[in-house]
């Protein structure tokens, strides 16, 4: 079990995506589960103030988010959930306790087998606090802000820098400063830094992380 975990714009989809295609393991996006349960809430018109609905609706939705593919219900998601919109209502949702514990179960049973890289906010804290290998990315917030500006799978990009900017300062006081699993850099995590650092060297520091900790198995 690989635990990828981190703010926006850290790298965490695409190092997770690569580092998965090089082992061979499965790549599980957990931010995709709570965007895309935010998404039906949306589309069954339910107010993200009812916890108790957006739960039930988690814990029965059929949810896919593996291989690049996000569906719920089948619904294919992937492109639909990348927006300035669902931004919000994740967040919004990633709050609710009901929903975290019902999502949390749910990553859980996915990774029971291992061979996954997950990426997330809290899986080596809550999710898997043994996984074999601990990440946490992190960059500078106006590194990140560039990234998702640029980012193609994210239709909000054409808003323009400032504004994503705006946008994922909001979003990281929501994450942080929640009651329940807030993000926050579990003491055995390796940190790295990955302001001025090409995604293919933080996949080689990573694969050396799971070479160092296969060997002394
Ligand atoms: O990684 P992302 O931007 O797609 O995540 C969407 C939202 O879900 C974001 O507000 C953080 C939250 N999240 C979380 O609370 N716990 C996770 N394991 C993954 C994402």
């Amino acid at each position: 079990m690989i635990a990828i975990d981190g703010p926006s714009g850290a790298g965490k989809g695409t190092v997770a995506r690569t580092l998965s295609e090089h082992l061979g393991y499965r790549h599980i996006d957990t931010g995709a589960m709570y965007r895309a349960v935010a998404w039906k809430a949306g589309h069954e018109a339910l107010s993200l103030d009812d916890e108790p609905a957006v739960a039930a609706l988690a814990a029965r939705a059929k949810l896919i988010v593996e291989g690049g593919v996000v569906s719920i219900d089948g619904h294919d998601v992937t492109r639909t959930i990348r927006t300035p919109e669902i931004d919000k209502a994740a967040a919004a949702v990633a709050r609710l306790p009901s929903v975290r514990e019902v999502l949390v179960r749910r990553q859980r049973d996915e990774g029971r087998d291992g061979g996954v890289v997950m990426e997330g906010r809290d899986i080596g804290t809550v999710v898997f606090p043994d996984a074999d290998v601990k990440v946490y990315l992190d960059a500078s917030q106006e590194e990140r802000a560039r990234r998702r500006a640029n980012d193609p799978a994210h239709t909000g990009s054409r808003v323009g820098q400032a504004a994503v900017a705006e946008a994922i300062q909001a979003r990281d006081k929501s994450d942080t400063t929640r009651a329940v699993s807030p993000l926050t850099l579990a003491p055995d995590a390796v940190h790295i830094d990955t302001t001025n650092l090409p995604i293919p060297a933080v996949v080689e520091r990573v694969l050396a992380l799971v070479k160092e900790k296969v060997s002394r198995d």
